[in-house]
């Protein structure tokens, strides 16, 4: 495989030079081109999302140098700090994400700014606007802009229309790229409404639309699994493969966000963009080229390819559940309706079992299976492809075992690694099969750097590559798709669904298990 390096990068810490490259080089440690110099301006800097994962992925890129030194962060919220206090405030959530540095957070520190504003406050935000064209000079950004929205979904709309008044997004010197975080919308009515807010204030090029599970390194692995290689690719369809099970366990409750889950459930949480947008990668076939818009285009089709779910049979395809009070990592938890700010006679679901079909040639009467939860025994993001039974069973008479079909298991999170399960003789003179894994360790054998899913993707957008992000016709139709599943769960009174109860630290209600084992299936958990 060609080579094609930009520039070599001194690790910090001891750790090896990296190389910043074009394309993955085999055996090479590889990481992304350089992003163009760019102002990054949060709107929502004092929240949640920034603490957590913005402001501890700028410093990482910024620790190990992958960003450009004509860089710098203004954090828009209504808080009142000052630049120190934001600065101060920002230190304290990179300290508690680890790695922390002093040297670097004093280079990082110098680049941060933030500004009192209400979005509300057309004003304001000129007035930021003309506090970002001086900091472009002074810092060398180029007039480039990434206009980050973390702030709550119900003000994107206003939030977007004031940018476009205030001349923010125009592109006088330079490019201004929007991220827009999930939810996109609440429905498909409202996303369409905010859609044509953005666009009419936005060109396309302009518009990211953020899932960070796109980001993840073992998301994207799963292209390169199966295109890079030719042993997988051919039986890779309806003739070899009995069914698929897509699995995001989570342990953690809603921690502090009740106002947002009460709203939004399992199914806008998980379902309408991770679940899906990971489904795309797995059933997706490939694109000529690897070229952004082409692997896009890929992954709609697949959502376009989902079969409608049957209104009128809901329950065959969609179950709910919502935890109860119970254990998680050796803690006593609380139930769903009784979390803080959580409504005591809340029906919002906090578990979903799904089955889809995808109509088209590959995956033809293939179901997949799709579950996810919050508050279940252990956090684990799984596919498990799962391969039919040999045809002809020569060792009937042999083995008294059932000899079960052979499943690749890929882990997304944690602990990433693939699996391919299948059977070999034991050693001994008695004719005895075992069960025997080969297992590849994402991480064995590489000592690069790795991006975790939001360096990743604000690496991106920096960069300008919208292959990890979603496409508007891509989330309209994960919406459209989801639509009789949403109506029904949103059903309020006497026709409400079942929610059925499960324990908080179990694998679910035991619905779930009967959901699949209706079709003579079992879900696979995570095993180490
Ligand atoms: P928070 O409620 O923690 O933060 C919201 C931010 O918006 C605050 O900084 C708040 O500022 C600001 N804000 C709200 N209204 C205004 C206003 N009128 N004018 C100016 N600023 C305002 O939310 P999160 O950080 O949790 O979430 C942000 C977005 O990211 C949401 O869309 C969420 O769905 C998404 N997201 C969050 C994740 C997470 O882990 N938190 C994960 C994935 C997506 P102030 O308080 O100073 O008024
Ligand atoms: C977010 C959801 O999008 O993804 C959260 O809003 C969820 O509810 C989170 O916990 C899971 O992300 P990860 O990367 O921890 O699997």
């Amino acid at each position: 495989m060609g080579e094609e390096y930009v520039t070599n990068v001194e690790r910090t810490e001891g750790r090896p030079t990296i190389r910043i490259g074009k394309v993955a080089v085999t055996g090479q440690p590889c990481e992304e081109i350089s992003p163009d110099e760019s102002a990054v301006v949060i709107f929502g800097a004092s929240g949640d999302l920034t603490k957590k994962k913005l402001m501890p992925a700028l410093y990482f890129l910024f620790r190990n140098k992958l960003l450009p030194k004509g860089f710098f962060v203004l954090g828009l919220a209504r808080t009142d700090f000052d630049d120190a206090a934001f600065r101060a405030d920002m230190e304290k959530s990179v300290k508690k994400a680890g790695n922390f540095d002093a040297i670097a957070w004093a280079g990082f520190s110098e680049r941060l700014f933030y500004m009192k504003v209400d979005y509300n406050d057309k004003a304001a935000l000129a007035a930021a606007k003309e506090f970002i064209d001086r900091k472009a000079g002074e810092f060398g950004a180029k007039g480039n802009k990434v206009l980050y929205l973390a702030t709550p979904p119900s003000a994107y709309r206003t939030i977007i229309r004031n940018i476009a008044a205030s001349g923010l997004s125009a592109e006088n010197d330079g490019w201004t790229r929007i991220v827009i975080e999930k939810p996109y919308g609440r429905d498909l009515e409202s996303a369409r409404a905010l859609e044509e807010t953005v666009s009419r204030n936005f060109k396309e090029e302009q518009v990211f639309r953020i899932d960070h599970y796109l980001g993840k390194d073992t998301v994207q692995n799963i292209m390169m699994f199966r295109f890079a290689n030719s042993i997988f690719e051919p039986i890779w369809n309806r003739h070899f493969i009995d069914h698929v099970q897509l699995t995001v366990s989570e342990s953690i409750g809603i921690e502090k966000r009740a106002g947002f889950y009460e709203e939004a459930g399992v199914l806008r949480d998980i379902f309408q963009n991770h679940m899906l947008q990971v489904l795309s990668f797995i059933a997706m076939e490939p694109p000529s080229v690897y070229e952004s818009e082409l692997v896009r285009t890929e992954r709609f089709k697949v959502l376009r390819a989902l079969r409608p779910l049957d209104r009128g049979d809901l329950e065959k395809s969609l179950m709910l559940g919502q935890y109860v009070e119970g254990e998680v990592d050796g803690k006593n938890v609380r139930g769903y309706t009784e979390e803080e700010d959580v409504a005591k006679d809340s029906v919002v679901p906090t578990f979903a079992a799904m089955k889809a079909y995808i109509d088209n040639w590959r995956w033809q009467g293939v179901p997949f299976y799709l579950r996810s939860g919050k508050r279940l025994k252990s956090r684990f993001t799984q596919i498990t492809i799962q391969f039919r039974k040999v045809p002809h069973l020569m060792f009937q008479d042999v083995f008294e075992e059932e000899i079960g079909p052979n499943a690749l298991i890929i882990r997304i999170q944690p602990d990433e690694r693939i699996q391919l399960k299948f059977h070999a003789k034991n050693p001994g003179s008695r004719v005895c099969l075992r069960d025997v894994v080969m297992d590849f360790s994402y991480l064995s054998g590489y000592e690069g750097l790795s991006l975790d899913a939001y360096e990743r993707v604000l690496m991106d957008c920096m960069t300008g590559d919208k292959m990890l992000f979603v496409r508007r016709d891509g989330m309209e139709l994960s919406w459209e798709w989801l639509a009789p599943a949403l109506e029904l769960s949103d059903r309020k009174g006497p026709h409400r669904p079942d929610r059925f109860l499960y324990r908080a630290g179990s694998y679910g209600p035991i619905e779930a298990e009967r959901f699949i084992a209706n079709d003579g299936r079992a879900w696979v958990n995570y095993e180490k």
